[in-house]
């Protein structure tokens, strides 16, 4: 399977881009902005599957230029079967401390940057490839909410609606879209979000998750938002 995962530098995306490379069939294209937790993710790949095929692509989502990035997947992988929107950020601030830059940064990486993501890969898929948002609980309608997090929850429900709205559009061609409403996995981003909580979900299992729905969730759910959560928070 190609499959193109963002956000894999670090906590969910880094295992889920393990989890894949475990096939050797599996040509994994990595991307984030850090080259160095790239690099180091390839070496642990290696580590466990050195005939794995796992592309590192330092690119970011909001401000690079999707005109490079087009033609060097569209050459080594041809077409795509999975695609992954998973990079985000978080900001922790009180509602009324939180400036219109910082609104404007979540929405540019949790939404914006998987719209211009979504809109240039779309003609390396067809029927049958799956693409999968990951959202989170804070923006599932109904779920408990949290202060300090109203920006980056809000973002991550404008990506839930725009996964909905995609999976109708889209279904003439036979292209799933779904979205996963992750509850906690001990990250970096979980840290920042809530200090000293520990879930008792580990980012290998998340990852291993995440993975997993990605090859095969598409044969039973399109156009859903699907909470994945065990804990509150
Ligand atoms: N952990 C949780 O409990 C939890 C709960 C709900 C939802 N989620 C969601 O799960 C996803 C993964 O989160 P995580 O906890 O694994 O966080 P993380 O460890 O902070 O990972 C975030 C990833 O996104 C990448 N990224 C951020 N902005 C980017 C950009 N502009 N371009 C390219 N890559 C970018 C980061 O890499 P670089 O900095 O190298 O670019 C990093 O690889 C996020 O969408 C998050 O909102 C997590």
């Amino acid at each position: 399977m190609n499959i193109v995962l963002t956000g894999a530098s670090s906590g969910i995306g880094f295992e889920a881009a393990l989890e894949f490379t475990l096939h050797t069939d599996n040509k994994v294209v990595c991307i984030a902005r850090s080259a160095d937790k790239l690099r180091k993710l390839l070496e642990i790949a290696r580590g466990i599957n050195p005939e794995c095929t796992l592309l590192p692509v330092e690119f970011d989502i909001v401000n690079d230029d999707y005109a490079a990035l087009v033609p060097f997947l569209a050459q080594r992988l041809g077409h795509i079967d999975i695609l992954i929107n998973n990079a985000g950020t978080l900001i922790n601030k009180p509602f009324l401390e939180t400036t219109a830059d910082e609104l404007n940064e979540m929405l540019q990486s949790n939404v914006v940057g998987h719209f211009n993501m979504i809109q240039q890969l779309l003609p390396m898929m067809k029927s049958g490839s799956h693409i999968v948002n990951i959202g989170s609980m804070g923006g599932f309608q109904g779920s408990v909410k949290f202060p300090g997090l109203s920006a980056y929850s809000a973002s991550k429900s404008a990506l839930h609606t725009l996964t909905e709205c995609l999976a109708f559009e889209l279904a003439p061609s036979g292209i799933k879209v779904n979205c996963l409403a992750l509850g906690s996995a001990q990250t970096e981003m979980l840290e920042s979000a809530f200090p000293g909580y520990e879930s008792p979900v580990m980012a290998f299992e998340m990852g291993k998750y995440v993975a997993d729905f990605a090859r095969t969730g598409h044969k039973y759910f399109n156009g859903k938002i699907i909470p994945v959560a065990v804990t509150t928070p």
